[in-house]
């Protein structure tokens, strides 16, 4: 049995509204409905819990019952962190055994390509991450006497950018958790994502890699919102034309791409 989790408990404050940034309007449908109907409509899900910001769940219902998503269970308020949001989660599914997907509701750009590979390397591996190779240098910064400096510059060819879902047997990463949860150090030092809190607290259990996709990008910044919006355009085959062309003209090298004035 496979369960899909959707992270939706955040406030989205550096996309700064006053509604949560999983409740903006995409392609016309919020952000969290596309998430949820690429999970809805994965054959490998068999059911779906929500973890929305507290005072929101409604909406969350509302949005649900309209679109007829069958295999949403349960609609649940997430944690003050993340972390708490997960551990929430953990906590609804019980003793049970299964698989679980955790993703980030502002993720809607998922590709069901990944959600089978997660699935099929679960069969192998007790935890899956999704990750994509790095285009950027990393640095890694350190305090100066004026501001930051350089510290190291790890080789950018064993980078990867962690993406989600992360994956997991229930009974691992629930382990995973109650560690955690144990170490009076988490709080101070909580790790980012799932994958962090297995790899610290079950450092024995090895974390498979399913290649992620540059569109399963996270909408974080306000900028992120317009990039997406286009990424669906793209995908439906509306972009104007010429955007289209622009893309291709530059995947094939030969200009630079330049949005907008359609
Ligand atoms: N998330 C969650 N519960 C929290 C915080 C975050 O379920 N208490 C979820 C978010 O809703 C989001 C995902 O985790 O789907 C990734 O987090 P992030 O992009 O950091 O979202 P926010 O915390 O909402 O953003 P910000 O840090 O800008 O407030």
């Amino acid at each position: 049995r496979t369960v899909g989790v959707v992270l939706a408990g955040g406030v989205g404050q550096r996309v700064g509204l006053n509604t949560p940034k999983q409740l903006i309007k995409i392609a016309g449908k919020t952000i969290i409905e596309h998430t949820l109907a690429v999970f809805d409509g994965a054959p490998e899900i068999d059911e779906i819990i929500v973890l929305m910001t507290p005072g929101f769940t409604e909406e969350v219902e509302r949005i649900v019952a309209r679109n007829g998503f069958g295999k949403v269970s349960r609609i649940l308020e997430g944690g003050a962190s993340r972390p708490d949001t997960t551990w929430r989660a953990l906590k609804a599914l019980g003793a049970q055994e299964c698989d679980v997907l955790l993703h980030d509701a502002v993720r809607p750009l998922l590709e069901p390509r990944i959600i089978t590979e997660c699935v099929e390397a679960l069969k192998v591996y007790s935890a899956v991450d999704v990750a994509i190779p790095s285009s950027d240098t990393v640095v890694v910064a350190a305090p100066g006497p004026r501001g930051e400096i350089v510290r190291d510059i790890p080789e950018r060819s064993g980078l990867r950018r962690g993406q989600t879902p992360q994956c997991f047997r229930l009974s691992v990463i629930r382990e995973a958790y109650e560690r955690a949860f144990a170490d009076p150090d988490f709080d101070r030092r909580p790790p980012t994502d799932d994958c962090g809190v297995v790899l610290r607290y079950l450092p024995d259990v090895p974390i498979y890699i399913v290649p992620g996709s540059e569109h399963n990008m996270k909408v974080t910044h306000p900028v992120d919102v317009f990039i997406a919006d286009k990424l669906f355009q793209l995908a439906a085959g509306t972009a104007p034309t010429h955007s289209r062309q622009a893309l291709r003209e530059a995947m094939e090298g030969r200009t630079m791409v330049v949005f907008g004035g359609s």
